[in-house]
């Protein structure tokens, strides 16, 4: 299969294709410094794309490049994510999680499914979080960043599964990635039911696998989650920003 991974260059997304990769698929991956990779082998069939996905001419080349005749596969990782919850975030950092947590996905969603469109078959998969998953005021940029692009990509499930497209919408909880480390200044002890990367990507792949719409984990932050979302927002809204303060203290 052709695989193409938005934001492959670290974290969940560069697990996904490893996994890929040693499964013997072509995957092509971007982020806007490359030179972070590092492999432990040499993978032929792996290729890098240097580029911000909020530039979609740029995107759109390096997806076409690697995959003009079939794409199999756009998932879409790439995200930004701070400690918002504790402190007030700069105009630069609110615009800059704006601009990838939804524009930036949406370029992606939007260079697949015209490729996927044309070949009347592909999977789009789209990296969301579960704050995105609770309705509450107050709630970060991030957390509403991520609500939207839940929405969004519900949106595109709806429309494109007539015609052979399939979009699965992913939820993880905290996932233990460089860039969680380096905001909790490597200590996440704070953080409730944390998986590994390789955990992480192998429930992605089995739910691309058996194309299901959504995929939330841990099950434990799934259930925990759902009890949450019981609960009257007023109340929610506390809770999540007492939780918010506890967890930045160190
Ligand atoms: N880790 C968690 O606990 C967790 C939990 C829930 C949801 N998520 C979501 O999972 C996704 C991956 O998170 P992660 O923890 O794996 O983060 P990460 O290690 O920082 O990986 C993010 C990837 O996206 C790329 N990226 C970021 N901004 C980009 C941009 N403007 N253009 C192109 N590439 C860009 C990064 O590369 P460059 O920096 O080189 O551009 C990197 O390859 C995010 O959408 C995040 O919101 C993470």
């Amino acid at each position: 299969m052709n695989i193409f991974i938005a934001g492959g260059t670290s974290g969940i997304g560069f697990a996904i294709a490893v996994n890929y990769l040693n499964a013997g698929h072509r995957v092509g991956i971007c982020g806007r410094d490359t030179r972070k990779v590092r492999l432990d082998k040499d993978y032929p069939l792996l290729k890098m794309y240097q580029l911000d996905v909020y530039d979609k001419k740029a995107l759109d080349t390096a997806v076409s490049d690697f995959a003009d005749d079939r794409l199999d596969i756009m998932i879409v990782s790439a995200g930004n994510y701070s400690d918002s919850s504790f402190r007030k975030l700069s105009y630069r950092e609110s615009t800059d999680m704006l601009k990838v947590n939804i524009a930036g996905a949406v370029n992606a969603m939007e260079i697949a499914r015209e490729k996927m469109y044309r070949q009347q078959r592909g999977h789009i998969a789209v990296i969301t979080s579960v704050s995105g998953l609770l309705d509450y005021p107050k709630a970060t940029i991030y957390s509403k960043s991520k609500r939207a692009l839940i929405q969004i990509a519900d949106a595109y499930q709806a429309a494109l599964s007539g015609f052979g497209i399939n979009v699965t919408i992913i939820a993880p909880g905290y996932v233990n990635t460089p860039k969680l480390r380096e905001l909790n200044e490597n200590d996440l002890s704070k953080k409730p039911f944390v998986v590994s990367c390789e955990y992480a990507a192998n429930i992605i792949i089995e739910g691309i696998e058996k194309k299901k719409d959504m995929i939330i984990f841990p099950s434990k932050m799934k259930y925990l989650i759902r009890f949450l979302s019981c609960l009257p927002s007023g109340l929610l809204s506390f809770i999540m920003q007492k939780k918010a303060r506890w967890s930045q203290k160190r």
